[in-house]
Formats: structure tokens, sequence, C-alpha cells
């Protein structure tokens, strides 16, 4: 019996499934082919309404989405994406070579600040602070402990925006180089401290905090303003704050 067209797409998509990223949704794809993410295959349920999304939102992409698209059933794609995004539309990307992330981490003098999760345990968390990260021009995103920052459901809540930034997992005595500011409540005051270019950012855990390993390299602790009673804010707006007092990509021109 000849295989039909859905059939190929999916058994393809299982072939290059284990180690790819899963980019799940126009938004993700959409970012990782702006960010120069090697994207394919892409499959939907209907090529002509992703591509109308395309020209409505986002025209850059629109011809090389086009190329990459295949149709396939409702079905393949519930099978092969369960609880996929209500674009119907997801694709595997490659995975950028560890060794090149490490290289931009490490690499002096840096233009922006590197943040550091503490042992993150939410992939909600991970994904928002990438896309803070990307959005900011930050250098990367480094993880230390066992949650792997590219899992599927970081990408998705990344929106793909992991290609725009470095991202990758590290130990704790492996960081990348420059002085470290960890945030705590338990530091001095934010709003008199002067972020440098070339910091690493450290943010704890949702649980615990900073881990006293991070704690006993950091060169200064610093906290975030916080009414008397409030015990702590949630990591990615904390991260969103210490971003913003940072200052931000430079203005063009
Ligand atoms: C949800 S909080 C962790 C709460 C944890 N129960 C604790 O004991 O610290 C996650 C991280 O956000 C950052 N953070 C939250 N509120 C902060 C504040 N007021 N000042 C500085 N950092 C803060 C810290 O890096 C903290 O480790």
């Amino acid at each position: 019996m000849t295989e039909d067209a859905t059939g190929i797409a999916v058994r393809q998509w299982g072939e290059l499934a284990p180690g790819a990223v899963l980019l799940d949704g126009f938004h993700a794809i959409k970012h990782a082919l702006r960010f120069g993410a090697r994207v394919g295959p892409v499959l939907t349920t209907d090529a002509a309404a992703v591509l109308a999304l395309a020209d409505r939102l986002a025209d850059d992409v629109t011809e090389v989405l086009r190329g990459l698209l295949t149709e396939v059933d409702r079905d393949a794609l519930r099978g092969l994406v369960p609880r996929g995004h209500t674009t119907e539309v997801a694709a595997l990307a490659a995975r950028p070579a560890r060794e090149d992330n490490l290289a931009a981490l490490a690499h002096r003098p840096r233009p922006a600040p590197v943040v550091l999760l503490d042992n993150p345990r939410n992939l909600g968390n991970v994904g928002a602070v990438v896309r803070l990260a990307a959005g900011f021009g930050a250098t990367g995103v480094v993880t230390t402990g066992d949650l792997d920052p590219w899992h599927q459901n970081a990408v998705r809540a990344g929106a793909g925006l992991h290609y725009a930034t470095a991202v990758e997992r590290v130990e704790t005595d492996g960081l990348p180089p420059g002085p470290l500011f960890a945030l705590d409540p338990e530091g001095e005051d934010i709003r008199s401290v002067v972020l440098p270019d070339d910091a690493v950012l450290a943010f704890g855990s949702e649980r615990h905090g900073i881990s006293d390993e991070v704690r006993a390299r950091a060169d200064r602790l610093v906290s975030l303003p916080m009414r008397p009673q409030v015990s702590s804010y949630n990591l990615a707006t904390s991260v969103r704050m210490a971003l913003f007092h940072w200052g931000g990509p430079k203005a063009a021109g």
C-alpha cells in the first residue's frame, strides 16, 4: 500500500522529533524563523489559514512558511502534538549547538547582562523569562538544576524566542563570567545600584530562593522595593523589574 502525504509527514516527524525542538503554534514558528532557526517540517490542518495569518501578522515569514508547510489531517496532528496550539500549526526545529551558546554567553566585552535562573521549578516561568531576555536584548538565560530550559513547555511559554538569545543549562561552578548580582529580598535596594552591561543577574527558585552556592558566589545581593509583609514577587516579574532597571536595549542610531 502506498503511503499518503499525511503518512509520509507523520513518519518524517517521528524520525526527526527526538532531539528536535517542538514549535507549537504560529507565534513560536514565526519567532524561530525570524531569529535564524533551522525549521522544518511544519505541519498544519489548514495551510491557507496559516498563510493568511502570516500575511496579516508577519508577512516577513509568509514565503518561507509557504515552502515549509505540509497539510495533514487533524487526528494526525493531534497524535503528534496532543494539546496543540489553537493556530493548528506545529513544527520541529534544530536546537542550537551547546558550544555556540556557551561561547556567546562567555564572550567579553558583554553588551548586555546574562540572566541566571537558579534551579527554577516552573517551565512557564522559564519561558516567560526567555521572552523577557529576548525583548530586552539580554545576552542570554542560563539555568542551574534539573529542568531543561528548552523543554517544549518552556519554548511554548517563550513564544519561540529561545532562538533570539542564548539559552543553556549550566553547573553552578560553570557560570558565565562577570560580576554576579543575586536578587534577594534581603539585599540592598536596587534603586541605589547600577547594574553593568556585563552583569550576571541571578534569581532564585520559586520555592527556595537563591541557593547557598549562588549566594556564596555573589558579588552583591540586591532587592526590589517591596512593601512590608509582602514576602516576594513572582520569578518572571522580578526578572522584568531588574532588566528594566538595567536599562534595556540601546536605542538605534
Ligand atoms: C518567588 S521568589 C522566591 C521566594 C522564596 N520562597 C524565597 O524564600 O526567596 C523567586 C525569586 O524572585 C526574586 N525576588 C522575588 N522578590 C524579590 C524582591 N523583593 N527582591 C529581590 N528579588 C526578589 C528572587 O531572586 C527570588 O529568589
